[in-house]
């Protein structure tokens, strides 16, 4: 059995890739979001507030059966308030950075902690972005985390590579994708994200990926890591 343990999965990305892997009959997967509206034998959802850390530490990697592979994906995000700084409030901020990036250092601490003795292959892919590694104004807290997440993925894979069953490690960029977090991209104010009109431009000309196909080259990825080109890098449809 393949099992996946996948946060964000009411909505976009995360919710195509559980449809998707549901497909096929040897994967099982585990979850998380404040939300959820799926249904099957092979998909056990935990409702989790990845903004909450108290919620977050108490998750737990569970003894597995039967396994093939086991494959983290850390995909839950958000862009929070579109505002730039001076403007943000406090939680907003405190938001960003526990659900994009420290609750993706606490379950993948505890995803290495549950699995770095067994042998079988273990996968983490930490759902990262363009804007890791380029500013946008307005999006300072999502910049910000979504670099820490790159390098959370270096320092993961540096360990890694001294142990004896290496875990993988990708932080994958998935291109810019027709889901909600767009919607909530194009109803910002011009005067809090000056770039605005580049994303408008992009839903118009049909440029936007599909969360399915970007979930379908996902998936090929953990099925053979060889896909991936390199420790950080950007799916190309
Ligand atoms: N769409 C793009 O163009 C794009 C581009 C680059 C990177 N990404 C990245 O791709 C990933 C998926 O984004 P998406 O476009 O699929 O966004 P989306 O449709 O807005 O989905 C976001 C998911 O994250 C979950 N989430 C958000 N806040 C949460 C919280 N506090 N606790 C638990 N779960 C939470 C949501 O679940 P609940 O609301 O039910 O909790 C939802 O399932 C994100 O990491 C995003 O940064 C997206």
């Amino acid at each position: 059995m393949n099992y996946y343990f996948i946060t964000g999965t009411s909505s976009g990305i995360g919710k195509a890739l559980v449809e998707q892997l549901l497909l096929d009959e040897k994967n099982y997967i585990f979850g998380f979001s404040r939300t959820n509206s799926l249904k099957n034998e092979r998909f056990t959802h935990q409702k989790v507030n990845l903004a909450n850390l108290e919620e977050v530490k108490n998750l737990n990697f569970p003894d597995l059966k039967d396994v093939k592979k086991i494959i983290l994906i850390n995909n839950a995000g958000t862009l929070g308030s579109i505002k730039h700084l001076g403007n943000l409030n406090t939680e907003d901020i405190i938001t960003s950075f526990n659900v994009n990036l420290t609750s993706v250092a606490l379950l993948t601490n505890a995803f290495i902690k549950q699995y770095q003795q067994e042998n079988f292959e273990r996968i983490i892919i930490n759902i990262s972005s363009g804007a890791a590694q380029k500013a946008y104004d307005g999006w300072a807290a999502y910049c910000t985390t979504k670099a820490g997440v790159n390098m959370l993925t270096e320092a993961i894979h540096k360990e890694q590579q001294l142990m004896k069953f290496p875990i993988k490690a990708f932080a994958i960029a998935p291109g810019v994708v027709d889901t909600e977090m767009q919607n909530v991209i194009r109803k910002t104010d011009k005067k809090d994200f000056s770039n605005i009109d580049k994303f408008h431009n992009l839903k118009e000309s049909g440029a936007l990926y599909e969360a399915k196909d970007v979930a379908d080259k996902l998936i090929a990825m953990c099925e053979n890591t060889d896909l991936i080109e390199g420790l950080i890098s950007r799916i190309e449809l």
